[in-house]
């Protein structure tokens, strides 16, 4: 049986607006570097010492002041009910050294008129078609794996998310070479956008050291990979109908103009970024959670097996698997794939009893937001049951947010969990996973916090051959 978990507390009340109040200051940060180097050795449990400081709390990235964020009513405030009055902030406009103008890092009126074009492709009528190819490249991947095999399920997972988003989005076959290069330096270009965003001062992204030479090299081969999808995808007759096709048949409403080349390279570039990392991270996790907790995956292969009987998983079923849905929430919960975010107020906002000055940094953390005892008892338990409909009623509305929220919330939420539900089926109706080690998974926290190397046991299941596929 699963543990029961006790009643969800009552929520927190943000306080009221009291400008001027005084905002409390987080001790322990040195001389010149203020507090980056926390951010930087041990951002996972930094983020949660910040968030017991109070609602807002002022540290220093370098001699820089800057904010946290912790409380859920306040972090609505600034996604969504005053979004207006903030940019992305630092973080993304490092991340313009990757994905230049693209969803992730626009902003404003060019922001929301390319949103309108990418968001409807991401939608659920789109998802229907994409669910076929989705699962069509799980089982091919998946029916390679033996009895008994040892898998590093991170890896085979990152092949699965970039096959995925690279095949259904931009009707892409990678290779092997190509998955290769873009599985290197991916890491490389999060690892060096990570450490950018919390440097104490600029000028580290400038000097010829070896880091930022790797981060050139992987920017460079990623750039390589992009231009050749392009390209394939432009020398193909007319007809296609995914994303990339839609990117390069999009008309400006008003002047009627195309995107440029160079848009399109920044919105591919963008999907292939936001796309591949956060959902191999996630399902990395969800394995590995199930692992570990052996009742809880049988139970979810029970729903399966009485939800798809000797079926395959399809659009239609989604919707039905309940328990499915519940372990991807908690997995979502523990292990967000972004464990921080940044905004920067446009003018002095007063946010909750404090005022934010104009142009500051201010960090919020969907990691420690998630982690957070007094809105989850036991927060480090992995309990899908949390979300039993009826169980989170108690919960104050953005107390979780793994999709981000608002107009900057993630354009590919329904792809992403539909792409889970459709891998974890297709893992799950074959095999059960076993840990093949004891030691612990222990979070790699680049921009995302990945789970490192991840080796598990694979066991085909005695009445797993004989599923058919998905009609
Ligand atoms: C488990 C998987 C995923 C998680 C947890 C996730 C999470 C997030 C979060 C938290 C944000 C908001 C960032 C912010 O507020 O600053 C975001 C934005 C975004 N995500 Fe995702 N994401 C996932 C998968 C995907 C996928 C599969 C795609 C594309 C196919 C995607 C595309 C985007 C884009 C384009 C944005 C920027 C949206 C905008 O600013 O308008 N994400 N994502």
């Amino acid at each position: 049986m699963l543990k029961e978990p006790p009643h969800t507390p009552p929520p927190r009340q943000a306080a009221e607006p009291v400008p001027g109040t005084q905002i409390p200051s987080m001790p322990g940060g040195y001389p010149f570097l203020g507090h980056a180097l926390q951010l930087r050795t041990r951002p996972l449990e930094f983020v949660q010492e910040l968030r017991k400081h109070g609602d807002i709390v002022a540290f220093r990235l370098g001699t820089r002041d800057a904010y946290a964020v912790n409380h859920p009513d306040l972090i609505r405030q600034m996604l969504v009910t005053d979004a207006k009055n903030f940019r992305k902030g630092r973080m993304f406009e490092k991340g313009r050294l990757v994905a230049r103008n693209g969803l992730f890092t626009s902003e404003g009126d060019f922001h929301l008129r390319q949103r309108r074009i990418i968001q409807p492709l991401l939608r659920r009528a789109h998802i229907q078609q994409y669910t076929s190819t989705m699962h069509q490249i799980a089982h091919a991947q998946v029916d390679t794996w033996r009895e008994g095999q040892e898998i590093r399920m991170d890896r085979e997972l990152f092949d699965l998310a970039l096959a995925t988003v690279t095949r259904v989005l931009f009707s892409t076959r990678l290779g092997e070479g190509r998955s290769a290069a873009v599985c290197r330096s991916l890491p490389v270009l999060l690892e060096g956008l990570g450490r950018r965003a919390v440097a104490p001062i600029d000028l580290l992204d400038k000097l010829p050291t070896v880091m930022n030479y790797r981060f050139a090299r992987a920017l460079a081969q990623i750039r390589g990979v992009i231009e050749d999808i392009i390209a394939e995808h432009r020398s193909r007759p007319a007809g296609s109908e995914d994303l990339l096709a839609a990117l390069l048949a999009a008309r400006d409403e008003q002047s009627g103009e195309g995107m440029s080349d160079e848009q399109v390279y920044d919105e591919v570039v963008t999907m292939l970024i936001a796309g591949t990392e956060t959902t191999a991270g996630a399902l990395s996790w969800a394995c590995y959670l199930l692992s570990r907790h052996p009742q809880i995956q049988r139970r979810l292969q029970a729903e399966l097996d009485a939800q798809l009987g000797d079926r395959d998983v399809g659009f239609d079923d989604l919707g039905r698997l309940r328990f499915l849905h519940q372990v991807i929430a908690e997995t979502l919960r523990l292990h967000p794939s972004t464990w921080m975010l940044m905004r920067s107020p446009v003018t002095d906002v007063a946010l909750g009893e404090r005022v934010l000055p104009a142009g500051a940094i201010v960090l919020f953390s969907i990691y420690a937001l998630q982690r957070d005892p007094s809105l989850y008892p036991d927060p480090d338990v992995f309990d899908p049951d949390r979300w039993v409909p009826g169980r989170t009623a108690q919960l104050p509305k953005d107390a979780y947010i793994p999709f981000g929220a608002g107009i900057r919330g993630c354009a590919g939420e329904q792809f992403a969990r539909a792409e889970m539900a459709v891998i974890l089926s297709v893992i799950l109706r074959r095999f059960t996973l076993q840990p093949a080690t004891a030691r612990p998974a222990r979070p790699i926290v680049r921009l995302i916090p990945m789970p490192g190397a991840m080796p598990l046991t694979v066991r085909r299941r005695p009445h797993g051959h004989g599923i058919q596929a998905v009609r």
